[in-house]
Formats: C-alpha cells, structure tokens, sequence
C-alpha cells in the first residue's frame, strides 16, 4: 500500500512524464516541418519512450492501492530556436528529470516504502541511458555548428540511430 506522500510524488512523476512526451513531440514535429526525417523519427520514438515511461507508473500506482491521475498538462513550445538550442533543451530536461527521480527515491526511503524504491530503480538506470544519449547527440551537434552538409549527415546518423534504438 502506498502513502499518501509517495502517492502524491508518483502521480506528479506520472504528470512530468506525460509533459515530457509532449514536448519530445513538438520537437518532432519541428524537425518536421524543416524536412529533417532523421531528427523527427527520434523525436517521436522519444516521445512514444516518455509515453511508456508514464504508463509504467501509472500502472504501478494503481497495482499498490493508489489511485493513477491523469493532469493537465502544460504545452511545451513549438518552435526551437535551432538544432543546437532544441538538443541542449532535450539535455537539460532530462537532467532535471533525472533530478526528480533522485527525489522520488528520497522519498521512499524516509516513508520506508522499500516496494516503490525497488520499482524506481529501473528508471534510475533509464535515466543514466537518456543523459548519455542526450549528451553524446549535443556533443555532436555541437561540433556540426550550423553547417548545412553538417546537418544532414547528422538527420542520416540520428535515423540510423532511431532504427537500432528505437530512439531510446
Ligand atoms: Fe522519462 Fe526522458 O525521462
């Protein structure tokens, strides 16, 4: 059985995860638009990861005889800036997720709640995975700048990464 507070942490979680898939969303759309294929096809297979990532939550609060909220969320922008300035937003998101998970497992230990700290530990690791995806994808980007030919060798790479990785 969950505690209120672990209750109330899970479902702001379950809230964060649904934004986050709805910003990985606008980005693909506006990669879209500027006929970046590559780009887009990452960005809504991230926004489908995020959409699981909720899923999973939402289902485990349920399953411990709490009660899973669906929120409203707040819309993420739709344009960028630029490439670089769209992979650093995507960077420091899931630092700051990343950030939120520490806490929900702060949470657990003072409530003693040992079920949900187990069950945290696998996005933990998923978020290892996603800062280092992130941050290998900005170093990149970092190095092509604004160069065109840069850019669309970079589109081509991120869709073969897309297509091994499920976007990942
Ligand atoms: Fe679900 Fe990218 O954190």
């Amino acid at each position: 059985m969950l505690s209120k507070k672990v209750e109330v942490a899970l479902n702001e979680q379950i809230k964060l995860e649904a934004e986050s898939s709805q910003v990985y969303l606008s980005m693909a759309s506006w990669a879209e638009k500027q006929g970046f294929e590559g780009v887009a096809s990452f960005m809504y297979a991230h926004s489908d990861e995020e959409r699981m990532h909720m899923l999973k939550l939402f289902k485990f609060v349920n399953e411990r005889g709490g009660h899973a909220k669906v929120s409203t969320l707040n819309a993420p922008p739709s344009s960028f800036g630029s490439f670089k300035e769209m992979f650093q937003t995507l960077f420091d998101h899931e630092v700051m997720v990343s950030k939120k998970i520490n806490d929900l497992v702060d949470i657990t230990l003072t409530e003693k709640d040992y079920a949900t700290n187990n069950f945290l530990q696998w996005y933990v690791s998923e978020q290892i995975e996603e800062e280092a995806l992130a941050r290998n994808i900005l170093d990149k980007i970092n190095l092509i700048g604004d160069d065109k030919g840069g850019l669309y060798l970079f589109d081509n790479d991120v869709k073969i990464l897309t297509t091994v990785d499920e976007g990942i």
